[in-house]
């Protein structure tokens, strides 16, 4: 990666958590909780295998674009992509951001695609699959789940309709996909795939 060069003064992850707090703690709390749980997740990989400091400010970043203030495309992926290239936060983040857990198919069913590839064309060298693993075991409100519990909790949560639903409709076979790929480079195999309450 890049040197990063903070306007916040901290280092990546630092400055990223300060964003992500001053955007989603007092608006959205519920959304800062699990921001948090996705940021705490990224340890769990190995750091030969994914760039977990990397990973860990994605993580906590990555639905900034929910907050009011950012609403621009009608996409929380990009909106948050958008925010964080204009504060100067580097590509890699960027590209995390705005392609995290199969943003491409929210794009799509958006008619988003084009803005999106012209924008962010997908750097496939990154942790996408490791980004996704952590959003899709952590809960609404940062608890550790499983994968199909929270794709569950998603649907129960959108009543099995909208537009949310649609793209889950798509998106859970690559999702699923995605996690079993990227659970081959966790530190301790098994141990982090298993529900809280289980
Ligand atoms: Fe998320």
């Amino acid at each position: 990666m890049n040197k990063f060069t903070p306007d916040f003064g901290g280092t990546l992850l630092q400055d990223s958590r300060e964003l992500a707090n001053k955007l989603l703690a007092a608006e959205l709390p519920n959304r800062w909780l699990h921001v948090q749980g996705v940021a705490k997740r990224a340890i769990l990989f190995d750091p030969l295998k994914a760039d977990t400091t990397l990973l860990a400010a994605a993580g906590i970043v990555h639905d900034i674009g929910y907050a009011e203030a950012l609403a621009e495309t009608g996409l929380h992926q990009l909106d948050g992509a958008l925010h964080l290239r204009s504060l100067g936060f580097p590509e890699e983040l960027v590209n995390l951001v705005a392609h995290h857990t199969c943003a491409h198919i929210a794009a799509e069913l958006a008619g988003k695609k084009e803005f999106m590839k012209e924008k962010f064309p997908l750097n496939p060298s990154l942790p996408h699959t490791h980004l996704c693993f952590c959003d899709m075991t952590t809960s609404p409100v940062g608890n550790h789940v499983t994968v199909e519990e929270r794709l569950e909790e998603i649907r129960e949560r959108h009543n099995h309709k909208g537009p949310v639903v649609a793209y889950h409709d798509i998106a859970d076979p690559l999702i699923f996909q995605m996690c079993e790929e990227a659970k081959q480079d966790l530190l301790l195999p098994g141990v982090s795939t298993a529900s809280q309450n289980s």
